[in-house]
């Protein structure tokens, strides 16, 4: 076995890896899918749980020696259930992707219909995107929202009502607002359908008691857990008893292998984190943080999509300012503030280049920023956007962003 620190047997990837803990603490993380973890989730990635296969649950395992892992499991499904209220969880899926999937077969049949909201308007590409494996397999329809950002209600209803889904499906990447479960639930007794939620984006902000929680309503809820909820890279699925050993089969063996145990034992650990009081604190102050975004790009005189937000994000239609998102996303990186461009409803640009960006607040808010720091951040992009072309400007708010985050250490601890 190689017995040299990484430093010393492969200094390429350390010094990769330094570059990129330099990029995290000296820029202004605003993606609204990233995070940072605690040294705590770290340490549990980079330990010997990795070492081990474990294939099947808790109690029920193909492989010997999993006594220990057993523990492990059990702790991030129990403390699953704790914060979301889950009758059943599953924390094997590798990631929100897998998860999703495991959920269509798991639940359908080749050929059921799926609805699901629109790309442009919000949905995520696993809900049903013409470029996805999933759309050789199952029949997507997709739903979209209305001209005031509203989730259009008479219409899901009607295209319910037309289409007769096996499966409605809600939660976004790109929305910034509250969802209405409950009426979703209603329209899919009506017609017989099976509820899906994927709160990738918002579980952190519904574990902190700040949105809505599908769970105790919908028959399956899928999640990211690296996102608001602040763990590891990796996904989960909650359902209702009734579904728990489809969902069990679909995930193992149906969909995957062996689970990765070290990445479960950082998810419960994450979980633990959001069991904490200070995390409701957390989740509020991200919100709070977005609602500073949404006034300044306001009196900016951007567009909002959506109207605005009542979540961790905001998406941002560019155009009426005279530039386009890539061009906007390309400036930001330049002065180290990294966000992403992103389609807005009914977009007539291309994905590549299209009419907006998306920008969020969990990450800063990790680091502790508050409402005077989002006053700065917001200023600082609208001076970037309104002088994209201009190096000195671009290197000045680069200065500045650097000054910023200096205040707000992330990873001192990591520094060699
Ligand atoms: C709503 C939603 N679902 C699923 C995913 C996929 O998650 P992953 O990238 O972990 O596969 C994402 C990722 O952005 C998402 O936003």
């Amino acid at each position: 076995m190689n017995k040299q620190k990484l430093s010393q047997f492969d200094p390429d990837i350390q010094d990769a890896i330094n570059k990129e803990l330099d990029r995290q603490e000296h820029g202004l993380e605003m993606i609204p899918s990233e995070n940072f973890v605690s040294l705590a989730v770290l340490d549990s990635l980079g330990s010997i749980l990795t070492n081990k296969y474990s294939e099947g649950y808790p109690g029920k395992r193909y492989y010997g020696g999993c006594e220990f892992i057993d523990i492990v499991e059990q702790l991030a499904i129990d403390r699953a259930k704790e914060i979301f209220g889950a009758e059943h969880v599953n924390v094997q899926p590798l990631s929100g992707a897998p998860a999703n999937i495991a959920v269509y077969f798991g639940l359908l049949e080749p050929g059921d219909t799926i609805l699901g909201m629109d790309l442009s308007h919000g949905g995520h590409l696993t809900h049903g995107h013409p470029v996805t494996h999933m759309t050789k397999v199952f029949n997507f329809i997709r739903y979209k929202t209305n001209s005031e950002g509203k989730i259009d209600l008479d219409n899901l209803r009607a295209m319910a009502i037309e289409h007769k889904p096996k499966l409605i499906l809600v939660g976004y990447s790109a929305y910034s607002r509250e969802i209405e479960y409950e009426k979703i639930k209603a329209i899919a007794d009506e017609v017989g359908a099976m509820t899906m939620a994927d709160i990738a984006h918002i579980a952190g902000l519904i574990a902190g008691g700040e949105m809505n929680n599908p769970v105790p309503i919908f028959d399956v809820v899928t999640t990211t857990t690296h996102k608001t909820l602040r763990g590891p890279r990796g996904g989960m699925i909650m359902c209702k008893e009734k579904f728990a050993k489809q969902i069990d089969k679909s995930v193992f063996p149906g969909f995957q292998g062996g689970p990765h145990e070290n990445n479960i034992a950082g998810k419960a650990i994450a979980f633990k984190e959001a069991l904490q009081p200070d995390f409701k604190t957390y989740a509020k102050q991200i919100k709070a943080n977005a609602k500073v975004l949404e006034r300044k790009f306001n009196e900016f005189g951007y567009k909002l999509c959506f109207g605005g937000t009542d979540n961790h994000l905001l998406l941002i239609d560019v155009t009426p300012k005279g530039i386009t998102g890539k061009i906007a996303e390309k400036a930001l990186d330049k002065a180290a503030i990294t966000i992403n461009k992103n389609m807005i409803p009914d977009d007539t640009r291309s994905p590549f280049d299209p009419s907006g960006i998306r920008l969020g607040t969990p990450a800063l808010t990790t680091r502790g920023m508050k409402e005077p720091e989002m006053e700065i951040v917001a200023d600082m992009i609208e001076r970037v956007l309104m002088n994209h072309e201009d190096a000195e400007v671009l290197a000045q708010v680069k200065q500045e962003v650097k000054e910023l985050t200096e205040k707000f250490p992330l990873y001192p601890e990591l520094k060699k």
